[in-house]
């Protein structure tokens, strides 16, 4: 008898701390949990992140850090004297200390006999004791989701009642009250499965295809246990997925992060730890509608947006509403429509367009699709409504939006054209073939001469072996004249305090870019010719290249390559365009900047300090690779006269060092300043220069993020950047960067490293030291008289054009 009265009470001490079951007039103190039966789930009082307010949560009880949903998230606790109890009519109440009722949920009909139960699925359920149909539920918690998507939970609308089942994201991770981005089912037209950032629309994972939404494929399972449904009928509309193995070991869940990344992670039981599985949204063509309408975005070019077969890019104009580039494309050749002519053109292995303006039948064939839609003059295309079995109909009535390659399963899309645009595609294809034919022969022929030429050329190079080989073209004004359309103002690409640049193209063909200098530079014609020499021998691919210069009277032009993707200001600092630059190309970019400089500083047969290192100094070549511009130029507007413009030529502020802003002292370590300015803004989207508190600048916010450990929340939440998800390699590489940045940016130009040393940091050779806090000046305290004087006479020479001399010595 004692030794079963012994039994019992550890098996109430056992439990004690984890109950089973609520029933009314009990209730969960802080510190208390009610646990599922299996106990994989865990239901208690918890403080997010670095928060100290008290939140109820369900957890996983092998993660317990790892909260799937949080009841009380717009009404925190402040300390730890919170209840939770369950009342005779079903309702579930939180009370503070002093028993003000925080947060409440009820039931619409009376129970006999309610428990609170928290199940194995993770849903919290308030039920009659002895029913466990879930019809019969009174409440559940699955309705509500917070951010995690688990198996059994519904994602879309009821049709009757309005009522909305939608996870939505954290506001941040010490934050658990509702977020800006939402996962939810947007019902216009045939129901598509949306991410939305307030109301707005930022990824569409697509519409139901039969097997997943279109766009997206259920990712193999590692165990296939999971079955993915999608109802559609009078009274409801959603997606579930489900577990067909009850009490399984693998564990899997869909949440979505503070910036609305959508991910799928794993347990993994013999780490302990959450393994990311997949993101949904996986490359830049994620992003909603990037390209405009009848365009089509795909990830592997650097320019993801093309026109759809038979289509024409619209011409591009900025509309300065919305600070964007109006993109999209219009019809070759307009429909017949009425005359009943227009064709259907096939596209396949495509995530399908938007359907917020679609008609479905899941009846309906091919065939009856097709002539349907050419009944109707706004239907734009069709394809089936279940991609596996090829059966039912979907008809676009809207412009087609959002459209992506998709290589893995195939979708078809039948686009609507005129008849002619058909003939014409029939007529290229049957061209292109015979053009094959035509070209084989002749390839072979050219080839052998190629190899002759270079055979001679090789002679010729070795003879002339001594000789300097890049030889300084004088182009004449004419043909620069002629190149440029005589400077027209169509020509012209910009302007500065040196003059202006123009876009030229020479009859050859090759396009140049000509910089007219300033008619003042005051520069004598020897010393021009001999620094122009000492430039075009610079030659670096991370270097814009010199092709020569042009000489007319006091005119001096100098004539570079052209570059197509012009500057790299135009697209971090463009909301559009940003998005186009994701995290590889923008390491490649802070890589190739980081050469270029290394050779300029190191490598050249000459040392160089450029000086006004800037985004709108690094120009990008058709694969975005970066040309530093306009290295050595400043100093030929030397002259006394001159200063205060000259000034702003040689040093931009936001990019300027200390030490040179106020004392004129410049030096290999001013430019590696610039440079580390360089990488925050390349990192984060933002100028420097343009915060509105120059107290708080860029500097100073990234350095205040560096010490709270929070350098990542830098990166552009908006841009290319995000589409890298949270892949622990490249998360290492940002924070490098950001690390290394903060180095160059250093108060003390000593402490700073030289761009050797920077670039093995960046390629992760060599350990990072800590940064001390970064160097800045505020404009305001700038000497008003930062004349001309004070400024040169601090300067490391004084020779009449010491203002803006660059080359310092020849080595
Ligand atoms: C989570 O588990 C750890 C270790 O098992 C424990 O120290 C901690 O108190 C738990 N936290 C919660 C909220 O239960
Ligand atoms: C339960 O509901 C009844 C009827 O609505 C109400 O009179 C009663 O006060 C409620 N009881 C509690 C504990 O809220
Ligand atoms: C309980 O909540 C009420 C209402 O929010 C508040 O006025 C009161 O101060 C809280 N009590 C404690 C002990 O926090
Ligand atoms: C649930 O799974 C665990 C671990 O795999 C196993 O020990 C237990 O017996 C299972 N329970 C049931 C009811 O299947
Ligand atoms: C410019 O953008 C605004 C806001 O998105 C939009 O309403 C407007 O129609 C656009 N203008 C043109 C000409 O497309
Ligand atoms: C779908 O098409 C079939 C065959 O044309 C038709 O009988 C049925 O009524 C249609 N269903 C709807 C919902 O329009
Ligand atoms: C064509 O389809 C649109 C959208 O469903 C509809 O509003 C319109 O009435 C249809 N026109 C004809 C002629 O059927």
């Amino acid at each position: 008898m004692e030794v079963l009265m012994l039994f019992f009470l550890f098996i109430f001490i056992l439990n004690a701390s984890a109950l089973k079951i609520i029933t009314p007039g009990d209730s969960i103190k802080d510190g208390e949990t009610l646990e599922s039966d299996y106990g994989i789930f865990e239901l208690g009082f918890f403080s997010p992140g670095n928060s100290n307010n008290r939140y109820i949560g369900i957890w996983y009880k092998t993660s317990n850090t790892t909260v799937v949903w949080v009841a009380n998230r717009e009404d925190p606790i402040s300390d730890n004297n919170g209840v939770l109890s369950l009342d005779n009519n079903g309702t579930l109440a939180l009370f503070n200390a002093t028993n003000a009722l925080l947060w409440s949920m009820n039931t619409w009909r009376t129970p006999r006999e309610p428990v609170l139960k928290l199940l194995d699925s993770g849903n919290l359920v308030v039920k009659e004791r002895n029913d466990d149909n879930p019809l019969n539920y009174y409440w559940e918690s699955f309705d509500y989701p917070c951010d995690n998507f688990l198996p059994g939970m519904k994602i879309g609308k009821n049709l009757v009642t309005g009522f909305e089942y939608y996870t939505s994201a954290w506001k941040s991770s010490d934050d658990p009250s509702q977020g800006q981005y939402s996962l939810r089912m947007d019902t216009r037209g045939f129901p598509q499965l949306v991410v939305k950032k307030g109301s707005e629309t930022v990824y569409r994972v697509g519409s139901w295809d039969g097997h997943f939404f279109s766009g997206r494929k259920p990712e193999e399972n590692p165990v296939p246990i999971y079955s993915y449904h999608f109802v559609m009928n009078q009274n409801e509309v959603y997606f579930r997925f489900r577990s067909e193995v009850l009490n399984s070991s693998f564990i899997s869940r869909y949440a979505m992060n503070p910036s609305g990344l959508m991910q799928r992670f794993i347990w993994r039981e013999e780490r302990r730890e959450w393994q990311i599985f997949s993101t949904a949204q996986a490359d830049i063509c994620s992003t909603y509608n990037l390209c405009g309408s009848y365009e089509i975005c795909g990830s592997n070019s650097f320019t993801p947006c093309s026109c759809l077969q038979g289509f024409l890019p619209k011409s591009l104009t900025f509309n300065s509403t919305n600070n964007m580039l109006d993109s999209g494309c219009v019809r070759r050749i307009a429909l017949d429509c009425k005359g009943g002519s227009d064709v259907f053109f096939k596209l396949t292995r495509l995530k399908l367009p938007d359907t917020w303006n679609s008609w479905a039948n899941s009846t309906m064939n091919l065939e009856q699709c097709k002539d349907l839609c050419l009944q109707n003059c706004s239907c734009t295309a069709y394809a089936n409504l279940n991609a596996k079995e090829r059966t039912g109909c979907l008809l676009w009535f809207n412009q087609l939006i959002d459209i992506s390659e998709f290589s893995e399963d195939s979708q078809d899309l039948y686009i609507r054209l005129a008849k002619s645009e058909l003939d014409e595609i029939e007529r290229k294809k049957s061209k292109g073939k015979d053009k094959a034919v035509a070209i084989a022969t002749p390839i072979i022929l050219t080839m052998g001469l190629m190899l002759t030429m270079a055979l001679l050329y090789k002679f010729k190079t070795n003879a002339g072996k001594n000789k300097e080989r890049m030889e300084l073209t004088i182009f004449d004004f004419a043909t620069i004249a002629h190149a440029t359309n005589n400077f027209s103002t169509a020509n012209k690409l910009g302007q500065g305090g040196f003059g202006c640049v123009y876009k030229g193209l020479l009859e050859e063909g090759r396009e140049i870019a000509v910089k007219r200098l300033s008619k003042d530079s005051g520069q004598g014609l020897d010393e021009f010719k001999n620094e122009v020499t000492l430039i075009v021998k610079l030659q670096h691919r991370n270097l814009v290249k010199l092709f020569g210069c042009c000489i007319k009277g006091d005119e001096r032009m100098l004539i570079y390559e052209y570059l197509p993707n012009k500057s790299l200001d135009n697209f971090i600092f463009d909301k559009r365009r940003n998005k186009l630059v994701d995290w590889q190309r923008r390491f490649n970019i802070i890589d190739g900047i980081a050469r270029g400089l290394l050779y300029l500083h190191h490598d050249s047969r000459l040392r160089i300090i450029h000086r006004d290192l800037k985004a709108s100094n690094i120009l990008l070549d058709h694969n975005m690779n970066p040309k530093i511009s306009d290295f050595g130029l400043a100093r030929m507007f030397g002259g006394d006269q001159t200063e205060d413009k000259t000034r702003r030529v040689v040093g931009t502020y936001g990019y300027m060092s200390p030490e040179y802003a106020f004392y004129g002292r410049f030096s290999m370590k001013s430019d590696v300043f610039s440079f580390g300015v360089l990488i925050l803004e390349i990192i984060t989207g933002k100028r420097n220069r343009g915060y509105s508190d120059p107290d708080n600048n860029l500097l100073q916010h990234a350095w205040r993020l560096w010490t709270e450990e929070r350098s990542l929340d830098l990166i552009d939440a908006d841009g290319g950047t995000a589409y890298t998800g949270s892949d622990p390699y490249i998360t290492t590489e940002m924070v490098r960067c950001i690390n290394v940045a903060l180095l160059c940016v250093q108060q003390r130009p000593e402490d700073r490293p030289n761009m050797s040393s920077v670039l093995l940091m960046l390629g992760g050779e060599s350990t990072l030291p800590k940064p001390n806090r970064p160097g800045y000046f505020i404009e305001k305290d700038l000497p008003p008289s930062m004349a001309a004087d004070d400024y040169t006479s601090r300067g490391p020479s004084k020779s009449s054009n010491e203002l803006t001399i660059t080359i310092l010595d020849a080595r």
